[in-house]
């Protein structure tokens, strides 16, 4: 009796409900509802059987507008009709399973992918090698999951087979052995910003227990719930309305959460601030531009530096044996004008070392005092211990975008070493014994040598892989005869010396940064920046293996283990992509 009722009903429903399709939806889900190369297919569609027509009609009027499904908001009657039609296109069909209703999480296992960089120290270096010189030949493409945006820059993280990654305001859980989503959180992105934050970028989440964190481009810190997507808990990390936007993974210390800010070129205070994982509730803040009177105010002569800049936008480091964070910081603000500005403008493109319980400074250093050229030092911070010049010393590596290549004793911030990595490098002669640079030019080149795409160091080669771009030599330098390059290079940490290095093909284009990830495989995997996606062999340099992407890399590669299986994901224009054997 039912099924004949429905067979009668559905005509008439559809008659009637249809024209309101047929007006907003048609256009993007196709007239047939089986949608077009705008948007899915809203018949047959697993995800939407099941759902009443109050849920959907709230999905309809929420939209999803980051990825192009606009937020409705028809007269009532017409809402309910366009939902009541959805609803009845999927009359009979079985609901997807259920997927996102896990509430219990096994512990981090080894080959998890837990944080930004896999490991808290910032190394990028991995121990899983089932992916070796040998086998890495038969590496190929396992899935691949699309995000409508189009230069991606996040690093997934993975921990019990799932794995999150994000687009700008979007943040995804999916199935890391198959790819299929599990859950989606969106909002809208936000209308008046500016910079990195209005472009939509973002480079990931953090996880612990329950949770998973995430900032947007606003810069708020959400919490979601690992489970379901749902929103756990809001708050806005910025006191005062600036320029703030939200870019960066968030870092995760016990039970906190420790992020940073956006914007200097468009003038904020920057600052670093923790947070109570299970509230949201702010434990402390630590400025990077000093108020008038306080420590390092004395080095900005002028006027108060209200907006003098020092973003915190890449993902600092930390070192649990000493409970100390080591997070860099970007340029002063405004970036090429100083006029208003003499002196160093501390703590501008710094490292700060910080005690991870109150944000109080052990010690800083300025990579380069007086900026005039938007050389901020947020390249990675990477802390490792090794035997350095004949003993074990605790060290921080760090390649700046000022073209030296930096070693310090991360326990008392003293310079062990401080070398040029590229041919040429005109804004100083050399960093004298003081530990500043001896200036020759304060506008002289280069201002984008190293970025902030992720570096590593292996302990088996001992050598120190990231990308490195040969800007000196440009047309707008005055060296018409070479048009910029970028160079994978290895380097010897006690030397500085280039080991080995790789040309990239094609002159770099802006904005095309891509990380490296070394593993105890003896590999090192990168992003070309024309698209490539290349692994070679950590000891001689040698190619082993390539991946045409055919679109913009701007991220950084990761690897992980699901049952017992190793992995390797990467983001690549609008797309994660992940490869096994
Ligand atoms: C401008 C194009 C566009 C228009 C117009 C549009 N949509 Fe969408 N819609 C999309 C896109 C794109 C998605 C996929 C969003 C995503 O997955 O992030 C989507 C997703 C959906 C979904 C969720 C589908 C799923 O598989 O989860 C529903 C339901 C939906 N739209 C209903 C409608 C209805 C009803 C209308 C008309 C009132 C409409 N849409 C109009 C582009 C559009």
């Amino acid at each position: 009796m039912r099924l004949i009722a429905g067979l009668i009903a559905l005509p008439l429903l559809a008659a009637s409900d249809g024209s309101v399709f047929a007006d907003h939806c048609a256009g993007c889900h196709g007239s047939d509802a089986r949608g077009t190369g705008k948007a899915p297919g809203l018949a047959a569609n697993p995800r939407l059987a099941g759902q009443s027509a109050t849920a959907l009609r709230a999905v309809i009027q929420r939209g999803f507008p980051a990825s192009g499904m606009p937020a409705f908001d028809l007269p009532s009657a017409e809402m309910d009709a366009v939902a009541r039609y959805v609803r009845d296109l999927n009359a009979g069909m079985k609901p997807a399973a259920a997927l996102g209703s896990r509430v219990t999480w096994h512990d981090p296992q080894p080959g998890d992918w837990l944080t930004y960089n896999g490991n808290v120290n910032g190394n990028r270096y991995s121990e899983l090698k089932q992916i070796d010189t040998n086998s890495v030949g038969g590496l190929h493409l396992k899935w691949l999951f699309p995000i409508p945006y189009f230069g991606l820059e996040v690093t997934p993280l993975e921990a019990d087979g799932v794995m999150y990654v994000t687009g700008p305001n979007q943040v995804y859980a999916i199935d890391a052995a198959t790819g299929a989503q599990i859950w989606k959180y969106a909002r809208p992105q936000t209308h008046g910003l500016v910079g990195d934050a209005s472009l939509g970028t973002n480079r990931g989440v953090a996880i612990r227990d329950d949770r998973v964190f995430f900032v947007t481009d606003n810069a708020h810190l959400i919490a979601l719930e690992r489970a379901s997507g749902n929103l756990a808990w809001e708050t806005a990390m910025a006191e005062e309305p600036q320029h703030y936007g939200g870019t960066l993974a968030p870092l995760v210390v016990k039970d906190k959460v420790i992020v940073g800010v956006s914007g200097a070129d468009e003038g904020i205070r920057g600052f670093v601030a923790c947070y109570k994982a299970a509230t949201g509730e702010l434990v402390w803040r630590h400025w990077t531009v000093p108020r008038r009177g306080e420590p390092g105010s004395e080095t900005w002569k002028g006027s108060e530096p209200s907006m003098g800049g020092g973003s915190t936008w890449l993902t600092g480091s930390y070192d649990a044996a000493t409970d100390t964070l080591y997070w860099p910081t970007g340029n002063p603000f405004p970036d090429s004008e100083d006029a208003d500005r003499g002196g160093d403008n501390l703590y501008t493109d710094s490292i700060l070392a910080m005690n991870a319980a109150d944000g109080t400074l052990k010690w800083h250093y300025q990579f380069t005092p007086h900026d005039l050229r938007d050389r901020d030092a947020t390249e990675p911070p990477v802390l490792i211990d090794a035997d350095y010049l004949g003993r074990p010393r605790k060290l921080l590596l760090h390649a700046d975008r000022n073209g030296f290549f930096y070693v310090l004793d991360r326990v008392t911030g003293e310079l062990l070493l401080a070398k040029p990595f590229l041919r040429r490098v005109d804004w100083a002669a050399g960093i004298g014994a003081d530990g500043r640079p001896q200036v020759k030019d304060p506008g002289g080149c280069p201002d984008d040598a190293a970025n902030w795409s992720s570096t590593a160091y292996s302990p088996a080669t001992r050598l120190y892989y990231f990308l490195a771009l040969e800007e000196c030599v440009g047309e707008r330098m005055g060296y018409p005869d070479q048009t910029g390059q970028r160079y994978l290079r290895a380097v010897n940490i006690e030397t500085g010396a280039v080991t080995w290095e790789i040309a990239q093909p094609g002159p770099a284009k802006a904005k095309t940064w891509s990380g490296v990830l070394a593993t105890a495989g003896g590999l090192v995997f990168y992003g070309k920046p024309n698209g490539g996606f290349d692994t070679v062999d950590a000891r001689s340099g040698e190619t082993l293996w390539h991946f045409p992407t055919n679109t913009r890399m701007k991220a950084s590669p990761m690897t992980f283990t699901v049952s017992g299986k190793q992995y390797v994901a990467v983001a690549a224009g609008p797309n994660i992509l992940c490869f096994g054997l």
